[in-house]
């Protein structure tokens, strides 16, 4: 770990040791400070907070806000709602797959990007559509993907 998110996670658990209804507040801020959440920082909360180890696995596996791997910088979630499956949202996720030579639910190794299939986005007009962390892509063909991803570095 490094130093200071050793640091910044001390001063959760300084707050909230000893308290077991903590686990969630407490596994968000470790989330917040790591991006995600180490064994070994799971294991430190479960005796920290006095949570069988089970347990913390159990809510850290249970919401999907929790993520037990890195992820990456760049978060790409292609849809696959009813309007962009319609319009080819599958073959935009094939092209994803293919530049960034990862599966559904995977990170690249150098930690660049990772992919999450969704379902509607909410911008059904634009369909099909993908978000990199915060921008919408839409009215996408597979031709504009590599691009599109080359942006984000
Ligand atoms: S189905 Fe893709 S945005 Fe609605």
């Amino acid at each position: 770990m490094v130093v200071a998110e050793e640091q910044a996670l001390e001063q959760v658990l300084a707050q909230y040791r000893g308290s077991r209804g903590a686990l969630i507040p407490v596994l968000q801020a470790a989330q917040d400070i790591y991006g995600y959440l180490p064994r070994e920082v799971l294991r430190r909360i479960s005796l920290e907070l006095k949570v069988p180890l089970s347990k913390v696995y159990g809510v850290a596996t249970f919401y999907a806000q929790f993520h037990l791997k890195p992820r990456g910088r760049y978060i790409i979630r292609v849809c696959l709602g009813t309007a962009c499956h319609v319009r080819g949202g599958e073959k935009i996720l094939q092209r994803v797959k293919e530049v960034i030579g990862v599966a559904e639910g995977e990170t690249t190794p150098d930690l660049r990007f990772t992919l999450e299939p969704v379902a509607c986005l909410g911008a059904c007009g634009l369909s099909p559509i993908m978000m990199v962390n915060d921008h919408a892509h839409g009215r996408l063909t597979p031709d504009l993907v590599p691009k599109i991803l080359d942006q984000y570095q």
